[in-house]
């Protein structure tokens, strides 16, 4: 049998060690060979016809004994890349239209399969990437299983997605780092925390760094409760700096965007531009500097920290992809075996559409379809309390010793 693996979508830590997972598993089946397929989805967005002329750019036989160790080395060694080949259908409205365009690429999927001499493929990605390996097992039934990768940590199909975990410490270290430069200027720092629509990220860098102020895309913020009037209050307690961990996808509420903004529009958020999945580019608002902007023009806010004789200077930080570099931690390598080792147990034991997924502690399998489904941080959930029960002990227990 003849395996095509492939990384697509934003790298993450422990793309290398799931791959590796895999190549593990298949070195005890005698006859599966594993070819590596470079750049994501790209060589199957190229017309069927000229395929056989590229494939030797973007297929490669991995061989095990030449990767010792590959579960260590972060990024991916199959590179990576956010081609759809299913790009045609995000712009198309109809949902029956739609279908049957879906159900058209899917089969050209599977032909390009054939050409290519794959029997099976794993597709290691995240929501993008591996609902494209969803459609090509609805529609034609192709012989394909999907490992959970992504920093974001938002697919349905599994507690925890591998890349997760380093990109969240890696977080953690900026913003528990950052707290110097902010006490030494006594400054205000914005810090914009990828995440796209997801605010697992920030919710755990921030909670585990004790951020003064935590924005999350899952509950939209009012500026003058929110941001505003803590600050304000942190002041008061006697507090000289203020650290906001904020997600890329963090947008205030319609109400306090109309009432309290003039440095970013509805429309602005309206109009960003969409990605090859048809999503918006959430970070080219960036909201960090917006906010920063925003607190700099209230000047009453600039009034109470002169009154208190704190310096009123803002600055925002974007961490952007150093949140996904390095190595993976412990954590993202053995995940990322494991879902490797489980995905190539799957076709070994010809059990096809399905996902390595982790619940509790063990590795089972959901459909890729409802495991790539998106996940997002639960506005009831005991994070968020923590979060907001942080935010208000940080001044109401300082009032007694500094007032
Ligand atoms: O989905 C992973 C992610 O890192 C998001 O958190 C972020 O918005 C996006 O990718 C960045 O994409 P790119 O690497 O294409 O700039």
């Amino acid at each position: 049998m003849k395996v095509g693996i492939l990384t697509g979508g934003g790298d993450a830590p422990g793309l290398n060690a799931t791959i590796y997972g895999v190549l593990l598993r298949a070195y005890q089946e005698k006859d599966i060979e594993v070819i590596g397929i470079k750049q994501g989805w790209k060589i199957f967005t190229y017309p069927i016809e000229e395929i056989p002329n590229v494939k030797k750019h973007y297929m490669e036989k991995l061989d095990i004994g030449e990767l010792d160790d590959l579960h260590t080395r972060g990024g991916t060694i199959l590179y990576t890349s956010r081609s759809n080949p299913f790009e045609t259908v995000t712009k198309i409205n109809d949902p029956k239209e739609k279908e049957t365009l879906q159900k058209k690429i899917a089969l050209d999927l599977k032909a390009k399969m054939q050409l290519l001499e794959l029997d099976a493929m794993v597709i290691i990605g995240g929501d993008d990437t591996c609902g494209v390996g969803a459609a090509m097992f609805k529609y034609t039934k192709a012989k394909v299983v999907a490992c959970p990768k992504t920093i974001d940590n938002d697919l349905a199909g599994t507690d925890y997605t591998f890349g997760f975990f380093s990109s969240a410490q890696l977080a953690s270290n900026s913003l528990d780092s950052i707290t110097t430069t902010a006490h030494s200027h006594q400054r205000i720092f914005v810090v914009e925390i990828m995440g796209r629509d997801a605010g697992w990220l920030t919710l755990f860098s921030g909670l585990s760094s004790g951020a003064d102020i935590i924005l999350l895309p899952e509950t939209p913020f009012d500026f003058q409760r929110d941001v505003i009037d803590v600050l304000r209050e942190r002041v008061k307690a006697g507090y000289s700096y203020h650290i906001i961990a904020c997600a890329e996808g963090a947008y205030p509420s319609m109400e306090s965007l109309e009432r309290d903004f003039t440095v970013v529009s509805a429309e602005d958020i309206h109009n960003l531009p969409l990605d090859s999945f048809g999503h918006p580019a959430l970070h080219a608002l960036k909201i960090a500097d917006k906010i920063a902007k925003q607190i700099r023009k209230t000047k009453d806010l600039q009034d109470t920290f002169e009154q208190y004789h704190v310096n009123f200077e803002v600055r925002s930080v974007v961490l952007g992809h150093t949140m996904r570099a390095g190595t993976p931690n412990v954590y993202d390598r053995i995940t990322g075996l494991r879902y490797g080792f489980h995905a190539m147990s799957m076709l070994a034991e010809g059990i096809y559409g399905k996902m390595s997924s982790l619940q509790g502690t063990q590795i089972r399998a959901v459909d890729i379809e409802v495991g790539s489904k998106k996940k997002f941080v639960s506005p009831d959930s005991d994070l968020v309390k923590i979060r907001d029960a942080m935010v208000d002990v940080k001044y109401k227990s300082k009032e007694k010793y500094f007032l």
